[in-house]
């Protein structure tokens, strides 16, 4: 293992105690649940894939508050008149500090002993940083994150208790050695002025930061963040092997906004996943000089709008499966991306689009594939704008691509709407794609950079917890639906509404009007409770953004969609509104979780077979909806992330999506899901930037439900019927990945669909697989465009109009299959030339 050790990090730092102030509390220990479990626990049997592998157990949250009970919610007496008015919004400037910074600081961890004291806010000159660019600030940083306790493992804190966001004011930090980061954990950075951590010219150690929490594996390193600031190494000596962040991590995390300075022609590295992970986003990052800019060991990311100039290799992939890349700038760089790793690699897809290369040798630097079948390390570019300094793909050593790519280049697997059956090797083919209008800016794809807001003052932002007469509090127990309303309402066009951390309870539909801006910190949990949600015959929304026909802004940064309780008829989050611009409508770094953690009855309740059924749906995307979404996961638990209770839930749906004005879905994942995890129905104007998935490990061969139970499927949600499956066939009666119903201009990206499991742990079915069919195409959709789907451990990988066109047999790669390009409701039909290198393609 490539791990930090953490006492030789005490060790350095010395003063430092990890596990000062904590104090054990025997009562609040976790009660067994082993006479109640039907089924064991996850037992991890290390194998080929270790570092990938789910590894489901939990971190003991021991400093659990048990008097905090969400299930019986001191109602608020209802208040009529609404909050102070507020001055009108406008458009701001940058003339004032950054209101992050200025608000009162409220948050708290509500589930935790002593939570509503729990220091969230930390800014690092509060813990003696100086950032004066002479003090050595490393050991007032790691001060500021251990503080209350926080150590590796959870120290007694579980994954979600013990959040905080480490702030940097504007200033230049010197460090002398590495910082030590754990889960729940955010740096965050004045973004007017971005402050530096530049690493000392004696700095101790190899890495400026380790971001994954060192106790933990990294595919349960969850909910991390950095952003807003300048990393430098340019003082550390460029022969020095040197990386300046370890971001071995997963789902629920976010870096953006960061610049990583390294001297030229050196060895050092920007990003790094050298444990791997399994993550999904991270975008508008700009990396100057170094050998790697980011060195990629991780199952699938979508890396978005990020810079790299002087640096030797832009993205350099170690491992990676479902790998997409939007919006990329390579100027002055020996190689953009080496997906060879030296012949070692095993790269399963990447996706190149929107992309410039100026004066780079290499663009894309791959394996040469076997011409016969796999279609392995398939590379798809799309749109790309490159000089011809040199060339554009490098494969096995000899170039077959040079100059610009102004519409689709594959290289591996293609099932075109009139080619073969058992799908064609491209070895380098160009289709003449076209793209939804809709769904574009510039001739791109559309994509925006989180908001920041840092052009408002903290006067134009509503700490929703202190509006004089208007109590919301966020602690886990109380009712703050009808606050919380008053408050979005009048905020609506005049505010921004800030949520610090903590959860809160809500016992009806919260509405996001239009001229909504909102923001969280640390993942602010919005949680369900109470009996409206408790229909599933008669679903109804938890937070529902705009009514169907509204247009405005709608904007939704750092939160977290959650229930405190079995839900059967609850929808987590439905959009209805659309932007008068792209972006008006739009969801970052915010996330769903449906038991798992401590504060929700989900977590104690639903440990033994049938599965209960927790909630209805996580998001739903209605027809005139239009939505920018980046970054989001939408998990119903697997494991539990504070303790060891036995998670047997079953959420409904993952994302439904219906829009037709033009949706981007850029860098989400939806896991474990029952019926199935995206499924697209008449849907149009499209864009799917990287989507990841996995299916309820409790499903398939030796499962106590078979789908759609424990839920009946429901025309009115669209829900699919398996009735394409016998009445006992279990590994057919296991949720869809994707299903793609009618619809027109859908655009996809890179698909990485992993299902490990069934009964619970093992994988039972034919040929070592544990699922049958992946994804379906129904009812003939137009404009399909389906790049890089890869699959793991499913037997069908694509089944079109009830027919399996795509199987894994016939697709061998990747994590197990990979389909480079399926084509077949594009419109573009493809005659082939008898040499298979010169084909030629139009549009029907
Ligand atoms: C809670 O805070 C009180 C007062 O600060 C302190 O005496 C007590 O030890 C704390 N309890 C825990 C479990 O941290
Ligand atoms: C536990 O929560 C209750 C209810 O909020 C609170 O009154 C009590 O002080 C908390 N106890 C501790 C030790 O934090
Ligand atoms: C390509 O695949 C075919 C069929 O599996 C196999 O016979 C052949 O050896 C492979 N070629 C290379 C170069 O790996
Ligand atoms: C299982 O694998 C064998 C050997 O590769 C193959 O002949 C057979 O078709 C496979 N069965 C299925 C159902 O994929």
């Amino acid at each position: 293992m490539h791990g930090f050790n953490p006492s030789l990090l005490l060790a350095i730092l010395g003063t430092v105690s990890i596990g000062q102030g904590q104090t054990a509390d025997p009562s609040a220990s976790i009660p067994p649940d082993a006479s109640t479990a039907l089924y064991p626990a996850f037992t991890y049997t290390p194998s080929v894939d270790a570092d990938y592998k789910p590894h489901p157990q939990g971190i003991p949250l021991s400093h659990l508050n048990h008097s905090i009970n969400p299930l019986s919610p001191l109602l608020l007496p209802a208040v009529s008149n609404s909050p102070p008015g507020l001055p009108t919004l406008g458009s701001g400037s940058n003339q004032h500090p950054y209101w992050y910074e200025e608000i009162t600081h409220n948050g708290i961890s509500p589930f935790i002993t002593n939570g509503s004291e729990w220091k969230v806010f930390r800014n690092v000159k509060d813990y003696g940083a100086k950032g004066d660019g002479v003090t050595d600030d490393a050991t007032a940083i790691q001060a500021a994150i251990n503080d209350g306790g926080r150590g590796p493992g959870g120290n007694g804190l579980g994954t979600t208790g013990a959040p905080a966001v480490i702030y940097f004011p504007t200033g230049t930090y010197l460090m002398g050695v590495p910082v030590q980061s754990y889960v729940d954990t955010f740096l965050i950075g004045n973004p007017i002025n971005r402050p530096t951590l530049i690493a000392s010219s004696s700095f101790v150690g190899t890495t400026l930061l380790f971001m994954k929490d060192p106790d933990l594996d990294s595919t349960i390193n969850f909910y991390i963040g950095v952003k807003n600031l300048v990393l430098d190494s340019t003082k550390v000596s460029s022969g020095t092997t040197f990386t300046i962040m370890d971001w071995s991590v997963s789902q629920g995390t976010q870096l953006t906004n960061v610049l990583f300075k390294m001297p030229p022609a050196s060895k050092h590295t920007g990003v790094s996943t050298p444990e791997g992970g399994s993550g999904t986003y991270m975008g508008n990052l700009d990396f100057t000089g170094g050998n790697i800019g980011i060195n990629m060991n991780n199952q699938q990311y979508s890396i978005k709008d990020c810079t790299f100039d002087g640096t030797t290799t832009g993205i350099f992939i170690t491992h990676g499966f479902d790998l997409v890349f939007q919006g990329i700038e390579f100027t002055n760089c020996e190689i953009g991306v080496d997906a060879t790793n030296g012949g070692m690699g095993n790269v399963g897809s990447v996706a190149l689009i929107d992309s410039v290369a100026a004066k780079t040798q290499t663009v894309i630097k791959t394996k040469s594939q076997n011409a016969t079948t796999a279609g392995d390390d398939s590379i798809v570019i799309d749109n790309l704008r490159s000089d011809s300094f040199g060339n554009t793909v490098v494969a096995g050593g000899v170039p077959i691509l040079k100059g610009s790519v102004p519409k689709t280049w594959v290289y591996g697997k293609a099932y075109a709407q009139n080619g073969p059956l058992a799908g064609a090797h491209d070895l380098g083919t160009t289709y003449q794609t076209s793209r939804s209008p809709a769904l574009l800016s510039g001739g791109k794809f559309f994509t925006m950079a989180p908001p920041t807001y840092q052009q408002f003052s903290v006067n134009q932002v509503v700490n929703i917890k202190t509006v004089k007469g208007f109590p919301v509090h966020g602690d886990g127990q109380t009712d703050d639906t009808h606050n919380i309303n008053l408050i979005l309402a009048r905020n609506a066009g005049s505010a921004i509404t800030f949520f610090p951390a903590g959860t809160y309870l809500v016992s009806n539909t919260i509405f996001v009007p239009p001229g909504s801006r909102i923001v969280g910190e640390t993942l602010s949990a919005i949680s369900a409770i109470g009996s409206r949600f408790s229909n599933a015959n008669n679903p109804t929304t938890m937070v529902q953004v705009g009514f169907p026909g509204e247009i405005g802004v709608a904007q939704i940064s750092d939160m977290l969609f959650t229930i405190a309780d079995v839900l059967p008829g609850c929808i987590l989050l439905q959009v209805n509104m659309a932007g008068a611009s792209q972006g008006d409508v739009g969801i970052w770094n915010s996330h769903f979780r449906v038991g798992g953690a401590a504060g929700s009855a989900v977590e104690t309740k639903c440990q033994s077979a049938p599965p209960c059924k927790s909630a209805f749906l996580l998001l739903h995307l209605t027809p005139f909806s239009s939505a920018y979404i980046e970054d989001m996961w939408g998990w119903t638990a697997d494991h539990d992330l504070d303790g060891n209770f036995n998670q047997l839930i079953s959420t409904g749906r993952g994302a439904l999506v219906e829009s037709i004005r033009g949706t981007w879905l850029i860098g989400t994942a939806f896991e474990h899901q029952t019926l199935y995890q995206y499924n697209l129905v008449d849907a149009s104007n499209v864009f799917i930037g990287m989507q990841q998935s996995e299916t309820p490990y409790w499903q398939g061969t030796g499962g106590p439900a078979q789908a759609p139970a424990p839920w009946t499927s429901n025309l009115l949600y669209a829900d699919p019927t398996f009735s394409n499956c016998k009445s006992n066939d279990p590994n057919c009666r296991m949720a869809w990945y994707q299903r793609i119903v009618g619809g027109s201009n859908l655009y996809v990206y890179g698909s990485g669909f992993w299902t490990f499991f069934n009964d619970l742990g093992t994988c039972l079915g034919t040929n070592g697989t544990c699922q049958n069919n992946a994804v379906e195409i129904v009812a003939n959709p137009r404009q399909l465009f389906w790049w890089n789907l890869n699959t793991k451990g499913c037997e069908n990988v694509l089944l079109d109009d009830g027919v399996v066109l795509e199987t894994r047999n016939n697709n061998p790669g990747s994590w197990d299959a990979v389909v480079a390009a399926t084509l077949t409701h594009s419109g573009i039909l493809v005659r082939r030339a008898l040499n298979g290198m010169t084909r030629r393609a139009w549009q029907a």
